[in-house]
């Protein structure tokens, strides 16, 4: 069966749960061996899987690779530029043609539309590698390291702070699934649109709108950042000028829960979105948190496979 991976708000509660509960037991199956070695049931053996870039990556395009790899499998990395896509064939010829090629496509693409139209007229499973509208990718590992860390995810108050961008859509669509509450302090003229809040709160999700960042921090287990200034945005002066203001800084994370932990998807930003005190210091997870994109996605892709 086809099975695309595009946004959590469209996979039940028990699948993503089934997901985050295979990515711990692959990330403790292979505790101390070598990063090249293949998994013991090597799921992805004889398959592979194309990934595409129209951005930038580190860590998706490694962890990917990676994975693929681990899992027995194979992959072959294109950015959209080394591609006819880059020169105008259509997404949907493209999809067409890699169905014939290759088992699963990952696309990192500037646009969602571009990202549906692939999985429409793709015959294979397709993943969501970040798009203008969310990274569900990135929110998996995410709740990996929540949970790594003792967080009972269902009792957990988590707090976005900054831009509302792609990271932020994810989070928003998981909340229900896994039950956090979530806090969302964007500035003024960053917030989500309203829409995707409503629509997650229809689910069943707990999602409070507070614009003050140092009260929207009180007591929160979770303090998360992201850079101000995303792939694709052009007004990068105006942007780091307005969200200055929602730097997370130690003032912050004073306010937050004793022990809270840090998330940054990365790359950074230090001095802008984030002070290099919090995201240098004891509470910060982002290394952790950017390894296990690599044991989320594995978990992703056999999921997608069924295997
Ligand atoms: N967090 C994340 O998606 O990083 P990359 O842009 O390096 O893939
Ligand atoms: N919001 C960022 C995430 C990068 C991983 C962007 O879209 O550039």
């Amino acid at each position: 069966m086809t099975q695309h991976f595009i946004s959590l708000a469209d996979i039940p509660a028990t699948e993503l749960r089934a997901i985050l509960d295979n990515a711990h037991s692959r990330k403790k199956a292979r505790d101390g061996w070598p990063k090249g070695k293949i998994d013991a049931d090597a799921p992805m053996d004889g398959r592979t899987l194309a990934l595409i870039f129209e951005k930038s990556s580190t860590r998706t395009r490694f962890s990917f690779d990676m994975g693929m790899r681990q899992l027995g499998g194979t992959s072959i990395t294109a950015t959209s530029s080394d591609m006819q896509l880059g020169r105008g064939e259509t997404i949907e010829d493209t999809a067409k043609v890699l169905s014939r090629f290759v088992d699963g496509i990952m696309l990192r693409a500037n646009s969602h539309d571009t990202l549906t139209a692939l999985a429409q007229n793709a015959s294979i499973p397709v993943i969501n590698g970040l798009t203008d509208y969310n990274h569900p990718c990135q929110i998996m590992a995410d709740l990996q390291t929540l949970e790594e860390r003792g967080g009972d995810l269902s009792d957990m108050t988590l707090t976005w702070v900054g831009d509302g961008n792609n990271v932020a859509v994810s989070f928003i669509n998981a909340a229900a699934k896994f039950g956090y509450r979530l806090r969302l302090s964007c500035a003024q003229g960053y917030t989500v649109p309203g829409q995707y809040v409503e629509a997650a709160r229809a689910k069943g999700a707990d999602i409070t709108v507070e614009p003050d960042p140092l009260f929207a921090c009180q007591n929160t287990d979770v303090v998360i950042a992201d850079t101000f200034v995303s792939m694709g945005d052009t007004d990068a002066d105006k942007r780091l000028a307005d969200l200055m203001p929602y730097q997370v800084t130690d003032a912050l994370m004073s306010a937050s829960a004793k022990d809270a932990i840090f998330l940054h998807c990365l790359p950074a930003h230090r001095g802008e979105e984030v002070a290099a005190s919090v995201i240098d210091g004891p509470n910060s997870a982002v290394f952790d948190e950017a390894e296990n994109r690599l044991h989320a996605q594995k978990a992703i892709i056999t999921w997608c496979f069924d295997a």
